[in-house]
């Protein structure tokens, strides 16, 4: 086994060591960038089971794989989500089990989560007025989201980020009230550049907005930018000294961005997506189903890391297979 640990390199010698699965499709919420009508079922074949899990992520914590990221939809959709948590964790070779969730069964799943080993949680909070939230999520549950955020805090989760997506006329004049929330809370909110994707063109037009924005207002209040691991994947953070938590920025569009790429997806019903916006998919169900198959299982992972394309080319509005980022996770 040792002779696997690391094995996980594509052809442009980057190493994997974080997965991101994705449990379901399915969403509760209609994010105006991704779902703006509600998540609508196109097939019938069911989401990876607890048991496909656990043998795929046992398989790939031999590989090298010490941080899984599990995502949907909206993952907490599963009445199964802590036992799934609870058995990753007992995984050898897992250190780090992160969750990203709309955060709308937050308060009564975050002690749970907690005690099942969860290690890092990422909560989409896209608005902190109201009005702005609902018109961005569809959606009234700001209130119950910030409940479930202090929750989280209180049980101990030891690392917590929110997801903000920065879109112009939506949520760009909110900056400063991020940044307030930041003072005494020691969490970190991430500003991601809205992506492009196969059924978001128009609204992409409208309210695409660069983070260099972002970039130049916190350089200019004494925001410094916070060295960085290899490990810690293409968000640029920055720090302040009168600030407990941290501001991030993720910029799918600048140059470069691609070379830190440090992640593996699967989707929902096991396919192995190795470029969030490539055409490559592969189905890994089949090897899912017993224990027994963990080799054929890696042979073929490793087969077909060696096709990871070297980056995206979204730049020219190719957004591959990626239709919204439901289907995949973010
Ligand atoms: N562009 C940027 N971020 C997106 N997300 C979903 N769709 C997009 C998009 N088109 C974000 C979600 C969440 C994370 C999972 O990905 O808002 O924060
Ligand atoms: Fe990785 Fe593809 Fe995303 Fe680039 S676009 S960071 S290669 S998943």
């Amino acid at each position: 086994m040792r002779a696997l640990q690391d094995s996980l390199r594509d052809s442009y010698n980057r190493q994997f060591k974080y997965l991101r699965l994705s449990l379901t499709e399915v969403c509760n919420f209609r994010c105006s960038y991704c779902l703006p009508d509600g998540y609508k079922s196109s097939c019938s074949e069911m989401p990876l089971n607890e048991n496909e899990v656990i043998n795929l992520v046992h398989a790939f914590s031999e590989l090298g794989i010490n941080k899984i990221r599990l995502t949907g939809g909206e993952p907490t959709v599963r009445q199964d989500i802590v036992s799934i948590v609870q058995k990753i964790a007992k995984i050898d070779g897992i250190k780090k089990i992160a969750l990203t969730t709309n955060g709308f069964r937050l308060e009564q799943l975050a002690a749970p989560l907690f005690e099942a080993g969860l290690t890092n949680l990422n909560v989409s909070v896209d608005s902190l007025q109201e009005e702005n939230f609902l018109k961005i999520t569809g959606k009234s549950y700001l209130k119950k989201v910030l409940v479930g955020l202090e929750k989280a805090v209180l049980v101990g989760i030891p690392t917590i980020k929110i997801n903000t997506v920065l879109l112009k006329d939506l949520n760009d004049t909110e900056l400063s009230n991020y940044i307030n929330l930041v003072r005494k809370a020691p969490i970190s909110v991430r500003f991601i550049e809205l992506m492009q994707t196969g059924s978001n063109g128009d609204y992409f037009k409208k309210h695409h907005l660069s983070t260099k924005v972002i970039d130049s207002y916190l350089r200019d209040c004494g925001w410094y930018e916070a060295s960085k691991q290899i490990t810690d994947g293409p968000a640029v953070e920055f720090t302040h000294k009168d600030y407990l938590g941290r501001i991030g920025i993720i910029s799918p569009y600048e140059k470069d961005f691609c070379k830190l790429c440090n992640r593996l997806r699967i989707s929902s019903f096991g396919k192995l997506q190795l470029c969030l916006f490539g055409q490559g998919q592969l189905s890994l169900r089949n090897l899912l189903q017993d224990a027994d198959q963990k080799e054929e299982l890696q042979q073929t992972i490793l087969k077909s890391l060696l096709l990871k394309p070297v980056e995206h080319d979204l730049k020219s509005g190719f957004t591959g297979l990626t239709k919204n980022l439901s289907m995949i996770g973010g």
